[in-house]
Order: structure tokens, then sequence, then C-alpha cells
């Protein structure tokens, strides 16, 4: 029997995103054809007509989707043939309106929404910037697995999902722009600081290949940071294998998200599914 082609199409900078798309791709690949794939910017946008349902995942960044997904979504062409889409985001403590104004924005492109769902992750900033004893800056939400069937369920059953409407305004959400103001602010001075320990870097130029918006070039001694296009994701700081990346002398020696990290350091609070799924994969 023919199966139906899904595509996972998912924005993630520490990683968050990425697990989940993985897993979900990982769980469903008995009953559907599925991929998971991390947009780019050469993404060629004429084959999303060819699935039956999409889903996107993204990080939240102040309380809003992240900039990469918002890029790619109104980049997209309006779609021909209504195709389907759920949408997923991971965010450190609090979505704010993420979803909502994703869901509002594809809808514009004729694509219709079955369904959102929220992650609770390790919060890629927090980890880097607050306390490192605060656990939960490190861990996945508790009820993670319920929220994975959850989702899991609902895709298996697409077909027979009507389309929803995009999640209600979450009015308590000017508090957060007051906080998203300052926020951002403190974030774009961190942003301009970000550079490397000279002594640190081996010049591998993972930084390079990884920066979605190109904000590292390659160098004969190390690479150079350019900040103009950089949206803050911190995927340079956590995936740098020596940590040599940093934009302040106190998070020199933070636990970053890296390979080593999910491996060994905080394996045992994950679920277990996903160590079982991690197993010699990193
Ligand atoms: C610049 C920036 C802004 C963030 N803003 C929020 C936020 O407003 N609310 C929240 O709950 N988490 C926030 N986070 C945490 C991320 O949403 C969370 O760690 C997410 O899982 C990261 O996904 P990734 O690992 O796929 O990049 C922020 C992280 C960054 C880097």
């Amino acid at each position: 029997m023919m199966k139906e082609k899904v595509l996972i199409l998912y924005h993630s900078g520490a990683g968050s995103t990425r697990t989940i798309s993985e897993l979900l791709e990982h769980e469903l690949e008995d009953v559907l054809e599925i991929e998971a794939k991390h947009i780019d910017f050469n993404f060629n946008f004429s084959l999303l007509n060819s699935y039956d349902l999409l889903i996107l995942g993204f990080p939240t960044y102040h309380c809003e989707p992240s900039r990469s997904m918002m890029d790619f979504i109104q980049k997209m062409p309006i779609l021909k043939n209504n195709v389907k889409v759920c949408i997923f985001t991971t965010c450190g403590l609090y979505s704010g309106n993420a979803l909502r104004i994703a869901s509002k924005e594809l809808i514009k492109k004729n694509i219709k929404l079955l369904d959102y769902f929220k992650f609770r992750s390790p919060a890629s900033d927090g980890a880097i910037i607050l306390s490192s004893s605060l656990k939960l800056m490190f861990e996945y939400e508790k009820s993670l697995k319920k929220h994975l069937n959850r989702m899991t369920d609902q895709i298996r059953n697409y077909k027979t999902l009507p389309a929803k409407n995009p999640p209600m305004y979450k009015t308590y959400v000017p508090l957060n722009n007051i906080a998203k103001y300052f926020g951002e602010k403190e974030y774009d001075k961190m942003k301009n600081n970000i550079h490397i320990v000279p002594e640190r870097c081996t010049n591998c130029n993972l930084c390079v290949t990884n920066c979605e918006r190109r904000c590292w070039t390659a160098n004969e001694i190390m690479p150079i940071f350019v900040p103009d296009n950089c949206e803050f994701c911190l995927e340079c700081i956590h995936k740098c294998p020596t940590r040599a990346i940093i934009f302040s002398e106190k998070m020199k020696d933070r636990p970053r998200f890296n390979k080593q990290f999910l491996t060994t350091k905080r394996k045992k609070s994950w679920p277990s599914r996903f160590n079982q799924y991690y197993k010699g994969k990193m």
C-alpha cells in the first residue's frame, strides 16, 4: 500500500526542535513516508505541493516564532492544493503567541491548519545566561512523552482532522512585550560580543558550515563572525566542540547542549525513548 507523504521542516538552533522532529520521524516512519529536514535558504518551494501533510517545527524566541522560520514561511508561495499542516514550537518556559503568529502566516499561503503543539525543552538561552544550577534550564518537560504521543496520534489520523483556527491571542503577552523589548536589547548586546577564545579554537569550521544565516566566514587562523544577520539562535555556541565561542567571560565554562552534553551529562533526566533513540547516533 502507498504510504502518504509527510515532510517535517524545522528550524533549530541548539538542537531541541531538531530532536523533537527526528523523534516524530522515527515514531511515524512505519505508517508514513516521512522525512525531517532543516529549512534552508535554497529550499525548492514547488516541492511542497507534492506532500499530503507538512509539519513545521520552530523554537520560540521572545514569545514569537524564530526569525528563520518566519522568513521561510514568508518566502513560501501561495500553495495550490490546500496543503495541510501541523505545527509545533519548543520553548524554554513560555511560548507566548509563537504558534498563533506562525499559524496566521501559514493560512495566508492557502495551507489548512490541522493542529498545533508545544514542547517545553531545555532553555538554550537560559542555560548559558542564568545559573547552571537551575535544573529546569536543562530538561525537557516531564510530560514530554505524553505530548509526543498526542502529536503522533493526531498525525496518524490527520485525514480525519477538521481545519482548526489559530490559537487565541494571549492577552497577557503585552507584559511579555516589555520583557521582549528589554530582552532583545540585551541579546543584541550579547550578539555583538560573540567572539572566539583563540587558544580553544581548532579552526574546524563547524560554526561556518552550521550557520544558516551565514554569520561565520572561514579564515586562515580562525573563523570571523559578522553579527548583521544573526538571530542569536546560539547554535554556534552550543555546538562548538571545544567551547571556543563565547559572548562573555562568565559563560566560558557553562555547559553547552553539544554532543558531549547530550550523550553524557543530562542523559539520566531524559525520557528513556530519547536515550534509546540516540544510542550510537550522536
Ligand atoms: C534568543 C532566544 C530567545 C528565546 N526566547 C524565549 C521565549 O520568549 N520563551 C521561551 O519559553 N523560551 C525562549 N527561548 C528558549 C528557546 O525557545 C528554547 O530553548 C528552544 O527549545 C530552543 O530550540 P532549539 O534548541 O531548537 O534552538 C529563547 C531562546 C533564545 C536563543
